[in-house]
């Protein structure tokens, strides 16, 4: 694949991967990008992952068409894009790599080998030329990890962005619910806590003009660029994406579940635009944790349990709150058959979020649903809207 004239695509595909990160369920599989800028001089942008370094080599080869590479760019040290490193600098022993100073202690420490002394140490603004391409360097510590760098093309305006605007999927899997689905439980799962570093990073991107974003995960994003670019800025500054309310339930005997949906369709009917209704215990969790994200509004529901909250709620909040869950109004239901404490419980662990209140109306099921709960969930979807 031709990403411009003079870059190419050379990354592949994973359909054999369960579980992304060892946590994240990838049911249409993963892709792991690489490109290749050839030019007087050549350059590979980043590997793969260690199952596919013998498709990634040969889909190097092919490109090379007999040539060889001068330059090996490691943004992003992340053993899903630099497992290849060392079958690289075996077979094209006149290559140098290029990365920040901290990619190189990391590169020892997980291929054992110091490169150091076939590298050149990319800082903040520096440039590399290869001809009529030059390649500046820009760092971008914490998205994903404190070693990664974007690279900028000014002669095809590509911004080689790392893992930032990456999705899961393969990319010759469907992607019939589009881009922002999986980009954002990729974002929110992978990135989210860094929010204010990937601020600092769009920063240094607004002053660039960018015609394609190259992401290592996800397909080549060539147009409508400010789309993708309005996204992140609203996923990293924990806005809110859509209007609407997300409930987040666990349920035990059912009860709760059905405080859930009730105030689910209280909510639908006094005009909410829209309603997401997740099972904390049956839903993918990473799901769950982007729709927090994504609206401005949520309401837990659950149960109490030894004394605390329901295991898979007590596992959602740490979620959000690890990630700097923030800006949002959050509505409590708790149940409890002999001292309920859940509401008291999810209340501390999220009170430490920034510019976060809570509804006031309480809603306290001792067992069974009554019709004063009833008329405490109608008082809380309306405070909700
Ligand atoms: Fe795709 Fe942070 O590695």
């Amino acid at each position: 694949m031709n990403v411009t004239k003079d870059i190419r695509y050379i990354g592949v595909n994973d359909h054999e991967i369960d579980l992304f990160e060892g946590m994240y369920i990838v049911p249409e599989g993963m892709a792991y990008n690489s490109y290749v800028i050839l030019d007087e001089k050549i350059a590979v942008m980043d590997t793969a992952d260690r199952h596919f370094v013998q498709e990634w080599m040969g889909n190097l080869e092919a490109a090379l068409e007999g040539r060889k590479p001068d330059y090996l760019i490691v943004q992003h040290m992340e053993p899903d894009h630099s497992s290849g490193i060392s079958a690289f600098m075996d077979a094209y022993p006149e290559a140098k790599v290029v990365a920040t100073a901290k990619a190189f202690t990391m590169m020892k420490n997980f291929t054992g080998t110091d490169y150091s002394g076939r590298g050149i140490v990319a800082k903040e603004g520096d440039k590399l030329e290869l001809g009529s391409h030059v390649l500046t360097f820009i760092t971008a510590p914490m998205v994903h990890w404190p070693e990664v760098m974007f690279t900028y093309d000014s002669t095809d305006k590509v911004l080689f962005s790392a893992d930032a605007f990456g999705k899961f999927g393969a990319l010759d899997a469907e992607d019939e619910e589009g881009w922002a689905c999986e980009a954002r439980r990729y974002y929110f799962g992978i990135v989210g806590k860094y929010g204010a570093q990937v601020q600092a990073v769009l920063k240094k991107a607004a002053a660039l003009e960018i015609r394609t974003i190259c992401p290592l995960h996800g397909p080549v994003l060539n147009e409508n660029l400010g789309y993708y670019l309005d996204l992140y800025n609203t996923w990293s500054s924990y806005g809110v994406e859509t209007e609407g309310v997300a409930i987040f339930y666990t349920s035990v005997y059912g009860h709760t579940k059905e405080a859930a949906e009730y105030l689910a369709q209280k909510l639908q009917e006094l005009g909410c635009p829209k309603v997401a209704v997740s099972d904390l215990a049956r839903d993918d969790m990473a799901e769950a944790v982007e729709d927090a994200f994504r609206y401005g509004k949520i309401v837990l529901a659950t149960t109490t349990y030894n004394a605390d909250v329901f295991p898979f709620m007590k596992e959602f909040i740490e979620h959000l709150t690890e990630r700097n869950y923030q800006n949002r109004l959050i509505g409590l239901i708790e149940n409890g058959s002999w001292a309920p404490t859940a509401a008291k419980v999810m209340k501390g662990m999220l009170e430490g979020c920034k510019n976060t209140t809570f509804a006031t109306a309480e809603v306290k099921i001792v067992s069974a649903m009554t019709e004063e709960n009833k008329a405490q969930l109608d008082q809380l979807a309306k405070e909700m809207l």
